[in-house]
């Protein structure tokens, strides 16, 4: 409830300034720790004391393996719940959950169906509560891919990003983070699996250079990297509606070819050959999909001291 506590649920709410004190802040403790076991703790264990509760309500392998040993690694300790096997999942609500929480732990991260259930459980909280992915946005991905982009390619503004196929949560945290970081971002989308007229014009509202196409050709021309994600997101049921609308945006070698010379292809995970792109894509010299991988870890960390206030 407090306004000082700092949440990490959306973009659109953070300043630029702090997002970018978070990657600089990845960056330096991934340095930092280079050589050392992964069960470690970083030299000044900042977070030594705190402990993040971690509640989930869709599968995860990344999000869920990356916070646990990121709170190990700056020296906290974590609880890891399934929302099924909690009150939560009975019927109580948001709202008492929140509050009761607050009274044990440190932190919340919660991956979520809906985002209005996440902003409740924040506003209700006296402790940070991070998104660790719902229906409309995955902020904490796009930490990683900022840094895994800036690794390999150097400052993301003013560089040039593609998004090819479903206009879905990624999508969306894909345009946030072009207003934010002042990148150009063009996407291609069936016209019934776009991102919402409202966030790209949100975006353009903000002076992002943020454009939709409904052809991959016209989107990628030129790109530093192309972006893909699954066609069938956790909780879509439309399956083989998806696959339909979808089949004309696969990522091939072909479409790569129209990229920028030495253009990289990037994917959240958990990836599916032969829809979303084919293996040659993700498997090839171009791909920073593990890099992105690992660097979840990295970035979560930077964003568990951000929410901390030591940053
Ligand atoms: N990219 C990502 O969030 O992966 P998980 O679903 O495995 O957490
Ligand atoms: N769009 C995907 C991302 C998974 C990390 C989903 O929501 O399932």
């Amino acid at each position: 409830m407090a306004s000082s506590v700092k949440h990490f649920l959306d973009f659109a709410n953070i300043d630029s300034a702090d997002l970018r004190a978070i990657i600089d802040e990845a960056a330096r403790r991934k340095a930092a720790r280079h050589g050392m076991l992964k069960g470690a703790n970083d030299a000044d264990s900042p977070l030594s004391g705190y402990t993040l509760a971690m509640i989930f309500e869709k599968a995860s392998t990344r999000t869920r393996i990356s916070f646990d040993m990121a709170i190990r690694q700056l020296g906290g300790s974590s609880l890891v719940m399934s929302s099924g096997d909690m009150q939560l999942g009975r019927g109580e609500t948001v709202e008492d959950t929140a509050k009761v929480m607050s009274r044990y732990v440190d932190m919340v991260m919660i991956r979520a169906n809906s985002h209005a259930a996440v902003q409740s459980l924040a506003d209700n909280a006296t402790v940070p509560v991070i998104n660790g992915l719902t229906d409309f946005n995955h902020p904490c991905q796009l930490m990683a891919d900022i840094l895994t982009f800036e690794e390999h390619l150097g400052p993301i503004k003013g560089r040039h990003i593609a998004w090819v196929g479903d206009g879905n949560n990624m999508a969306v945290s894909w345009i946030e983070a072009a207003v934010k970081f002042g990148f150009k971002l063009t996407l291609a989308c069936p016209e019934s699996y776009s991102p919402s007229a409202n966030i790209i014009g949100w975006a353009q509202g903000q002076g992002a250079d943020v454009k939709l196409y409904g052809d991959a050709i016209e989107a990628v021309r030129g790109a530093d990297a192309v972006n893909a994600d699954t066609w069938v997101s956790m909780g879509d049921a439309d399956a083989d509606e998806r696959m339909k609308a979808l089949a004309p945006f696969q990522i091939t070698d072909d479409l790569m070819a129209e990229a920028a010379e030495g253009a990289r292809f990037m994917h959240c995970l958990p990836a599916h050959r032969g829809e979303e792109m084919t293996a040659s894509v993700i498997d090839g010299p171009a791909s920073l999909v593990f890099d992105q991988a690992e660097n979840r870890l990295h970035a979560q960390k930077a964003v568990l001291v951000w929410c901390a206030g030591l940053l």
